[in-house]
């Protein structure tokens, strides 16, 4: 019989008994809120704890989603109008969102064959109105983050690194998240750990932390369970993005569990592509850090753009239904996000994009605007990696790749 391909969502099949123990304790304990309740909450406080040790970071702040720790992070930041802030052209529409959301400008950046920001493309992309960097960990690998870093140092430009896809990935040896001015990272369903929603933000820097945390609440501080007023250097306006002790709960039990899951997807990952490696008109993404690749996704390029049209429908035919081409993979690719194609407005003042601080900020974003990037999600092909294979069900889809990729 054929093996069955599973479906993604990483996290979830680690899911067992210690993350039920976990919910059934905040319930029992009727104590939902981070801050105070019936019983001293402690779930959120675990999951900041367990975050602070696993990335080795001086703060972890958790929030209710990785789309609210993006703007969380620019608030904290202050990202505004007159900024330009560049994102890379395979991302997520929430990565864009958030600079939209902060009434900045994003600048889009070339991909290369690593799928992620090329450094090549970033330093012609900067400017003088240029405030931040926000390289993503695209589909679990790390970016170049030795020339990211030294382009963004030479600049005095501050980055923020979006890891939302790539948990528990390093580059050389350091956890993801950590090189820049902050790092951010999400629970939802489909990611290394999850607790359905649910999001993080990291950074060793203390006023950007407590501008965080007055952002992500009501613009205040807890101390013993009472609000308090904060200084004014790190006052914000509140977004609330507080996570909840259910949410901190699952959380809080998946980051134990997140480097066991990771190395599995590891495991396969290789496995899989050293089985690929040299495959004729077959060419595997190129990982910037092998080691540090969290995993979750292969990707690999056909000769062009017929050749990856068919081989997709062959594999989705033969059982791998997750198999997507880029060019097709939604709201990862610039040109695929109507709100940003069409500059859709804030508000009927035309923000971000009509205001006089922005004048000088004028980008087009759809197709076109990144070719290079367009010329390779046109001919690559991205499979998810579950995160509980077996070597049978790898060789089975390395068997259907093969197949599907010959001429
Ligand atoms: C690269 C990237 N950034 C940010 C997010 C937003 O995370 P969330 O879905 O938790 O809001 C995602 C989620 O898919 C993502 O893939």
């Amino acid at each position: 019989m054929q093996p069955q391909w599973p479906c993604e969502f990483p996290g979830v099949h680690w899911i067992d008994e210690e993350e039920e123990q976990a919910v059934l304790d905040v319930l029992r304990s009727r104590t939902l809120f981070r801050h105070y309740g019936p019983a001293k909450p402690k779930y959120v406080e675990t999951l900041e704890a367990a975050a602070r040790e696993f990335y080795g970071v001086r703060y972890a702040l958790a929030v209710n989603s990785g789309t609210g720790a993006l703007t969380t992070a620019m608030a904290a930041l202050g990202i505004g109008p007159g900024d330009e802030v560049i994102v890379p052209s395979f991302m997520w529409v929430a990565t864009v969102a958030a600079v939209v959301q902060a009434n900045a400008i994003p600048v889009l950046c070339e991909v290369d064959e690593s799928f992620t920001m090329a450094p090549a493309d970033l330093e012609k992309k900067i400017t003088r109105r240029t405030r931040l960097i926000v390289p993503v960990h695209m589909a679990g690998s790390p970016c170049d983050m030795d020339r990211i870093m030294a382009i963004a140092a030479q600049h005095g430009i501050p980055v923020l690194e979006d890891v939302a896809q790539a948990n528990g990935g390093c580059y050389r040896g350091r956890k993801l998240g950590t090189f820049g001015a902050m790092g951010i990272f999400s629970f939802q369903l489909n990611k290394n750990a999850t607790a359905g929603e649910g999001g993080l933000l990291v950074t060793n820097d203390e006023r950007l932390y407590w501008r965080a945390f007055s952002a992500h609440d009501m613009s205040l501080f807890w101390r013993d369970a009472q609000p308090v007023d904060p200084e004014p250097d790190v006052l914000t306006w509140p977004q609330g993005r507080r996570m909840p002790e259910l949410c901190g709960a699952v959380a809080s039990v998946q980051i134990r569990k997140l480097p066991q899951i990771v190395q599995h997807m590891q495991q396969s990952n290789r496995r899989m592509r050293a089985q690929l490696e040299g495959t004729p008109g077959l060419q595997l993404r190129r990982l910037n850090d092998p080691e540090g690749d969290a995993g979750p996704f292969l990707i690999f390029l056909l000769e062009n753009e017929a050749k990856a049209i068919h081989a997709v429908r062959q594999m989705k035919e033969a059982g791998l239904q997750s198999a997507v081409r880029l060019a097709d993979y939604g709201l990862h690719i610039y040109s695929n996000i109507p709100a940003l194609v069409s500059k859709t407005t804030l508000s009927s003042a035309g923000n971000p994009w009509s205001l006089e601080q922005n004048a000088q900020s004028v980008y087009r974003y759809a197709k076109g605007a990144c070719p290079a990037s367009d010329a390779l999600f046109a001919r690559s092909i991205l499979l998810p990696v579950p995160s509980r294979l077996t070597e049978e069900q790898e060789n089975w889809a390395v068997q259907v790749i093969k197949k599907a990729v010959q001429p």
